[in-house]
């Protein structure tokens, strides 16, 4: 009897959220009629962002979702039934400022993590995760204002970049052991994303991008509000080139073997936040000297863990992985804000 091959099958978690819903528009462009398994505990994505992201590639949302917590799934059945071509893992508590450090560790990097590392890796599928620009805190080369070579990570400001670094020790942890046991080097990649903005994080609110917020003020008739005196610069990156890395640490880019490890994931640009408003400004058509930046202090609260400088160091990305990010963020930006003002997005803006 004639058998005819099913599409592969892809699990995302957090698929409901900013930067999950936006790949898994693009998995189901990328690879025709595939079965994406969305995973979300609805802590802060929304279906409606699913559907969004997937109205903007011109499709419907196909796949399925579990409205669930990672730590509540079981896993190895899990792979073991749809058998995915790659498990995508950006499920974790997003709000940086969440300071009940059990909540963070166990949720982002707890137990559950530790289970979907074990069985990707003993059932060969390959798995790529979120980390953070947060794992570096402020290395050297943020005083030195150079870009950030992976092995600078480690002292991180806060609880949510330490339950990051968590997580690529359990990922280095569980690569280490079966590599000592005779196997080979199971295909994980961990991903640091820098400041990713674009369309479909409206629900964020206070943890959207610079780029939104910005955006948001201005279209509500203000100006720009930044801490003293703007020149604070970050690694911004379109979610364009995030969803871009994503898809060739799973072999979907332009080399299908790319190298296991952790790896920057960021524009390997740097823009200074009054960059930021001056690109808002010129997307929106609206001149400096109509709406100049307003300069706040930034409180003492915050100055203690606060990233003046990041830029990622995206040589090993593209050794490793073949990737190159390919948007310029202050071009980027100035289209999402116009982006913004022009659709239902926009219309969302207080
Ligand atoms: N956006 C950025 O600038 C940025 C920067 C660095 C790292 N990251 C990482 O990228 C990933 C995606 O972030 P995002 O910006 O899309 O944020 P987001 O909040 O929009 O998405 C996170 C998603 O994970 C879900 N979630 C939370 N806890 C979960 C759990 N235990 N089980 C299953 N689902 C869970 C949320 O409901 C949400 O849909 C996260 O891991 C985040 O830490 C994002």
């Amino acid at each position: 009897m004639e058998t005819t091959q099913l599409a592969p099958s892809f699990i995302v978690t957090g698929g409901c959220g900013f930067v999950g819903s936006n790949l898994v528009a693009q998995l189901q462009q990328r690879v025709p009629g595939c079965h994406v398994i969305v995973i979300d505990s609805m802590r802060t994505g929304t279906f409606q962002t699913l559907v969004d992201a997937c109205q903007r590639c011109g499709e419907h949302f196909r796949g399925e979702v579990l409205a669930k917590g990672v730590g509540e799934v079981l896993w190895d059945w899990l792979l073991k039934e749809h058998k995915p071509r790659a498990v995508f893992h950006l499920g974790a508590i997003t709000d940086t400022t969440v300071d009940d450090e059990a909540v963070m560790i166990e949720q982002n990097a707890g137990l559950a993590w530790r289970v979907i590392v074990s069985a990707c890796a003993e059932r060969d599928v390959p798995l790529v995760y979120a980390s953070s620009a947060a794992t570096y805190g402020t290395p050297g080369q943020a005083l030195r204002k150079e870009p950030f070579p992976e092995d600078a990570a480690g002292r991180p400001n806060n609880v949510y970049g330490f339950s990051k670094w968590l997580m690529e020790q359990v990922h280095r942890r569980i690569s280490a052991e079966r590599v000592s046991l005779g196997e080979k080097q199971p295909w994980i990649i961990g991903l640091r994303f820098f400041n990713v903005f674009g369309p479909g994080e409206s629900h964020k609110g206070s943890m959207a991008s610079m780029a939104y917020q910005l955006t948001k003020q201005i279209l509500a008739g203000g100006r720009p509000r930044l801490f003293e005196f703007g020149e604070q610069a970050r690694d911004q990156v379109s979610v364009d080139d995030i969803v871009g890395i994503c898809l060739a640490s799973a072999g979907l880019g332009e080399r299908g073997d790319p190298k296991p490890g952790i790896y920057n994931a960021g524009s390997g640009k740097v823009t200074s936040f009054e960059d930021v408003a001056s690109a808002v400004r010129s997307g929106l058509g609206i001149a400096q000297a109509e709406r100049p930046t307003e300069f706040i202090p930034m409180p003492a609260s915050i100055r203690r863990f606060y990233q003046d400088y990041t830029c990622a160091d995206m040589s090993l990305a593209a050794s490793g992985l073949g990737f190159k990010p390919m948007h310029d963020p202050v071009e980027a930006i100035a289209s999402y804000a116009r982006w913004i003002a022009d659709t239902e997005d926009g219309m969302s803006v207080e």
